[in-house]
């Protein structure tokens, strides 16, 4: 298949329709409160093309078969992934790796050197939910399973690392998981390159 990734021109009300769709229609499978009706998926993709935002889609024949969108935070040194949806029929072919690829490469233009996530386990796909995190929440993430195709795995995967968990975050045992990857070398404190011997 010929995959092309590429922004959602703001006046391309049918790209973004298609987009929200996307977003709408594989989002209500596992997490149906993200996105309750195809107008808050609309709503979502208009608001990623605004300043400070990063939006990008996997277009096959037209079709958008995968979405992926960043937002700057930490005065643009460190940018959200949010969200990021490949269709279900174009799934486990390297599409979502693509599109994080492309985000990689959108936020380090910027001049940005993190890209960050939280993902949220609320259907009790990893062994970090439906348990009682407290004490020792750090091990336990530590030792994290994927009980049930949980998209950390994906991430990690793309070369994230499990940073941190808010325990309960979405309910009792429903834990978010923090993620987060450096997009550039490491440069020593503040960014000072002869500082780049001392540790931490
Ligand atoms: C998560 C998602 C974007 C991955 O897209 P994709 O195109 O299938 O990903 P890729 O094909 O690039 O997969 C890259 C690797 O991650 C693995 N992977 C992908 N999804 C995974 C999952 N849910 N669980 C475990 N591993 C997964 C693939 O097997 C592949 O591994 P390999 O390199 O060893 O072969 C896609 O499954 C999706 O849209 N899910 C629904 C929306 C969602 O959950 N978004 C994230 C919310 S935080």
């Amino acid at each position: 298949m010929t995959v092309t990734i590429t922004d959602i021109p703001a006046d391309n009300e049918q790209l973004i329709r298609k987009t929200a769709d996307l977003l709408f229609r594989e989002f209500m499978v596992n997490y149906p409160d993200a996105w309750p009706t195809p107008e808050s998926a609309v709503r979502e993709v208009r608001e990623s093309l605004l300043k400070d935002r990063i939006s990008r889609i996997a277009l096959e024949n037209n079709d958008v078969i995968g979405w992926i969108g960043g937002i700057r935070q930490y005065n643009g040194i460190s940018w959200e992934l949010h969200p990021v949806v490949v269709s279900s029929t174009r799934r486990y072919m390297g599409v979502g790796t693509r599109l994080v690829r492309d985000l990689e490469e959108q936020v380090r233009k910027r001049g940005g050197i993190n890209i960050f996530l939280g993902t949220d386990d609320e259907n009790f796909q990893t062994s970090i939910s439906g348990i009682d995190l407290y004490p020792g929440v750090l091990e336990k993430a530590k030792n994290i399973r994927n009980i049930k195709n949980h998209p950390f795995e994906f991430y990690l995967k793309c070369g994230f690392e499990i940073t941190g968990v808010i325990p309960d975050a979405n309910g009792f045992g429903k834990p978010d998981i923090f993620m987060a990857k450096r997009l550039v070398p490491w440069k020593g404190r503040g960014g000072n390159d002869e500082d780049s011997n001392v540790p931490g």
